[in-house]
């Protein structure tokens, strides 16, 4: 089977790809820095994969560390045959503090990786590369549901490297076709495997709804902060596509699986369709884990859209993947991995 190598392969969204790419039989290879992760993480995938990580630790914008990720990919699996591009540092607001920090890695990063596999391919031989884009590149949309077709913009640096990076691997296919690329802008990814063995483990207070909800309800933090309550939505607080992690590495999966059989490039959403506001996800998350989430509200946080959710119909016509967990299965995974982990890989 062919083997897949995975940058950024110890955060949250890739662990559970490289799961999920083992499952589908693929061999998989990581490489990542742990800016925002543990090698914790790599026990973990011995332990639920059943094979020992083929890992290198080092940074995707040296060229000599991805060599040796593609090297290990040829010594024990004969060779990289297609590569999944997550590495990034990814808040919005750090984005604003340190944009150049942002850009550096992210685009540098994103450089260095297509060179990489430049590098490492056969002149004219197909150049798979899936990139994790986000529905960040939609900006305050116009439209709901929101289409692949539909304007784009960005309102932070952050933003902008996603917005960038895909304008720079869109330049690359123009040029040579022997690039195909997946772009897959994902909504909101949240919840961890059922296993409880893995999930999102944010560094200090977190910044995304889901996590901070996990950690009220644990009692590490005494309640939410609702950014707003006067949106124009039904119940006046933000409404979001939150995806289960799982069937966003799912989605992966069949992108991997579409890059490798048609040898073409897409631009997919990767979401529900379905939007939940900030107060469904406080009373999911208090069925789910029995606890109480008390909320306060607070003022609206700069630069939330009122509402962002997916039109899920092309991934689901382009790859057959649709996904299939809802929001309670989110929350019931979130929070297994929150009280098994209370302190995250490091606990
Ligand atoms: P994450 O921080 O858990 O994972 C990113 C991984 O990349 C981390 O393990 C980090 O250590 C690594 N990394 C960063 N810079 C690196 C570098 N220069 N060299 C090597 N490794 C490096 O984040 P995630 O949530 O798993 O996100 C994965 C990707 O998906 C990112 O590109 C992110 O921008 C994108 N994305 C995430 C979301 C979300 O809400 N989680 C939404 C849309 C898009
Ligand atoms: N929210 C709160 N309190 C909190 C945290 C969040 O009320 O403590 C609200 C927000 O105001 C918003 C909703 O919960 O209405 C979701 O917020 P998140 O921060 O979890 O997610 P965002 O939609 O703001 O952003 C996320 C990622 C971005 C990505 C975007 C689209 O953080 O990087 O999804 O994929 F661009």
């Amino acid at each position: 089977m062919p083997c897949i190598l995975l940058t950024g392969a110890t955060g949250y969204i890739a662990s559970h790809t490289w799961l999920a790419l083992q499952a589908a039989g693929y061999s998989v290879v990581g490489i990542d820095n742990f800016v925002n992760s543990s090698p914790k993480v790599l026990e973990r995938l011995h332990t639920l994969g059943g094979q020992v990580p083929q890992f290198v630790q080092g940074d995707v914008r040296h060229a000599l560390a991805l060599d040796r990720a593609f090297e290990l990919g040829r010594d024990q699996f004969g060779g990289v045959d297609a590569m999944v591009h997550f590495a990034a540092l990814k808040a919005v607001g750090e984005s604003t503090q340190i944009p150049l920090d942002y850009f550096e890695n992210n685009l540098g990063g994103l450089l260095s990786v297509a060179q990489a596999l430049k590098r490492h391919s056969p002149d004219g031989a197909s150049k798979p590369l899936v990139f994790s884009s986000s529905a960040t590149v939609y900006g305050n949309p116009e439209r709901l549901p929101i289409r692949e077709d539909a304007p784009l913009t960005s309102t932070n640096p952050y933003g902008s490297t996603k917005l960038i990076g895909e304008n720079i691997l869109r330049d690359l296919e123009q040029c040579d076709p022997s690039w195909h690329i997946a772009y897959l802008r994902y909504f909101n990814p949240v919840g961890a495997h059922p296993s409880g063995q893995i999930g999102e483990d944010p560094r200090g207070i977190p910044n995304n709804l889901m996590p901070y909800v996990a950690q009220v309800a644990v009692g590490k933090r005494p309640h939410l902060n609702v950014f707003g309550k006067d949106y124009d939505t039904p119940d006046g607080t933000g409404v979001r596509d939150y995806i289960h992690v799982c069937d966003l590495a799912e989605g992966h999966v069949a992108a991997v699986r579409y890059l490798l059989d048609k040898r073409a490039s897409l631009t997919v959403n990767l979401g529900t369709g379905q939007g939940y506001s900030v107060l469904d996800v406080v009373h999911a998350y208090e069925r789910a884990s029995g606890r109480p989430v008390p909320v306060e509200f607070a003022p609206r946080r700069a630069g939330d859209v009122a509402a962002c959710y997916a039109d899920a119909g092309l991934a689901a016509k382009l790859l057959g993947w649709r996904a299939r967990l809802g929001l309670d299965d989110m929350c019931t995974d979130s929070w297994r991995w929150q009280h098994l982990n209370p302190q995250g890989f490091e606990g």
